[in-house]
């Protein structure tokens, strides 16, 4: 039978209980990003702002460091740095979501949060059913289900799901990541005046549609929202292959702009773009915040890459979301840095000027760490190549006659061997540079360009080498950033829980 979310949530506070301290000992439990207590993380849901908080929900598994059966767990912010663990906010406990609530969306209407959501249904012959859900809460912490309020249309495969609304024009739109039944990967569209009913429209975009080629035979996480007079679809497309530079990791993630016309159902777009060019990063969600920002945090991971001999697994979770950045448009571009807010956690701030680095690996003074954010202005770059280390296995380069920018890394599944991510950066002007104890986001040139990965070289050289050939001058910023750690006893009181 199936169990009450009363009963769910005793299950996972005695989890919580049994395997706490072992989390807990893990080395590369992260100082300032969101991770589960225990158990797997997967993409960011419900990114909203509601009654003055900034609300995150994830996709959970909180009994296995696998994927499988999967749960919203929720945080409550009220700047995007310090997190409030809140109970569990969708459990999968009616017969539409039996097999897991999956990724999923909330809009602020009438003093109230949405979620809409994926019920996953899995029959005993592995057949899949999916329903997009609706859950309403007047408090933000206690979820009523409304059960499914759309079922897969003609002409697709159960694999439809992800459902984001927006609004549009004082419009309710919602896309939903598909698959058609010749396994092609689509976004389509629906439109709504009342949250709870429903009209489909069909496809926006897809693998064969406006002027793209074969592209995937499956889209998950679409995101359509606009930003300074452009229409952006995010979407994450399954099913590509490597090509040069681009969609080296197994799934990928990014973005079409152009401008959707929402009357005759149409984008004119142009092409896609990676958001992100490191290791791990997926399934982003964005939303808009009270000052007008367009703020976006993804998974920094992916499914089916090296997730069995994840470190972290041997301690009972896996899994983080990104820092949360603030997404603007220049110059043709979508740019992403880390939101302002971040800055409240430096720490003893060091800085150099004009440091000439002309030869081989110097270190400077108490520029080092396990965790810190580290911030470079390139002054001078009349050298081929130049490059800084990260721990001992971790590698960072701008390659000046090729024109690339590069992160190298152990290889998780092959430690004798090393990996590496490029992509083409005409100039190299500045590097924002966030490291927690297992993780480096990289923002380059104020933006353009972004490498999230997981790095696992514990106990590291914590010192970094920076080496060129030829010279090279930079003005370099360092702190150190503190420890929040909050997770396991800053819970926020609810009435639903134990
Ligand atoms: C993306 C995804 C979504 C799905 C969820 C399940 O990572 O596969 O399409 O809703 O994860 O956890």
């Amino acid at each position: 039978m199936t169990k009450t979310i009363f009963e769910i949530e005793e299950l996972i506070t005695n989890r919580i209980k049994e395997i706490q301290n072992i989390v807990a000992d893990d080395p590369y439990r992260l100082h300032y990003h969101l991770m589960p207590q225990i158990g797997l993380l997967n993409d960011p849901n419900g990114f909203a702002y509601f009654n003055g908080c900034y609300h995150i929900f994830y996709q959970w598994n909180p009994f296995e460091t696998k994927h499988g059966i999967k749960y919203w767990g929720h945080y409550i912010s009220d700047d995007l740095v310090h997190w409030k663990e809140a109970p569990i906010a969708l459990a999968p406990d009616q017969w539409y979501d039996k097999n897991g609530c999956y990724s999923g969306s909330a809009v602020v209407h009438d003093n109230k949060l949405y979620l809409f959501y994926t019920g996953n249904v899995m029959d005993d012959d592995g057949n899949r059913e999916s329903y997009q859900c609706l859950a309403v809460s007047e408090d933000g912490l206690e979820f009523h289900k409304r059960g499914p309020i759309i079922h897969v249309p003609e002409g697709y495969t159960p694999h439809f799901r992800d459902p984001k609304v927006f609004c549009e024009a004082g419009k309710w739109y919602m896309v939903v990541g598909a698959q058609t039944t010749e396994g092609k990967g689509e976004v389509v569209l629906y439109t709504s005046t009342d949250l709870d009913n429903w009209t489909f429209h069909g496809p926006l975009a897809g693998s064969g549609r406006n002027g793209l080629g074969d592209f995937g035979y499956m889209w998950e996480c679409p995101d359509v929202f606009r930003l300074d007079g452009q229409d952006i679809l995010i979407i994450c497309p399954q099913g590509l292959e490597p090509r040069g530079y681009e969609f080296n990791n197994i799934f990928h993630s990014g973005y079409f702009s152009g401008k959707v016309d929402y009357e005759q159902v149409t984008f004119e777009h142009g092409r896609f773009t990676e958001l992100d060019r490191g290791f791990d990063f997926y399934a982003p969600q964005t939303m808009i915040d009270d000052r007008g920002r367009r703020l976006m945090v993804g998974w920094m991971g992916n499914a089916e890459e090296g997730e069995s001999i994840h470190p972290t697994t041997r301690y009972e979770w896996i899994h983080t979301l990104t820092l949360p950045r603030h997404l603007e448009w220049k110059d043709g571009k979508l740019l992403q840095n880390p939101v302002e807010e971040l800055q409240c956690l430096r720490e003893n701030e060091i800085e150099y000027m004009d440091v000439p680095i002309d030869g081989d690996k110097i270190s400077l003074p108490n520029v080092q760490g396990n965790v810190l954010e580290l911030e470079i202005t390139i002054k001078e770059l009349d050298a081929t190549s130049f490059s800084f280390t990260l721990g001992e296995n971790n590698e960072i380069t701008y390659d000046k006659l090729k024109k690339t920018f590069s992160l190298k890394r152990l290889n998780l599944a092959d430690e004798n061997n090393y990996e590496k991510r490029s992509c083409v950066l005409n100039e190299l002007n500045t590097i924002r540079l966030f490291k927690d104890t297992s993780s480096v986001e990289i923002f380059i040139n104020n933006g353009e360009e972004v490498f999230s990965a997981r790095i696992f070289d514990y106990p590291a050289d914590p010192n970094i080498h920076f080496s060129a050939n030829g010279n090279v001058s930079l003005d370099i910023k360092k702190w150190s950033l503190k420890k929040l750690n909050a997770f396991n006893t800053n819970h926020v009181n609810h009435t639903i829980g134990i």
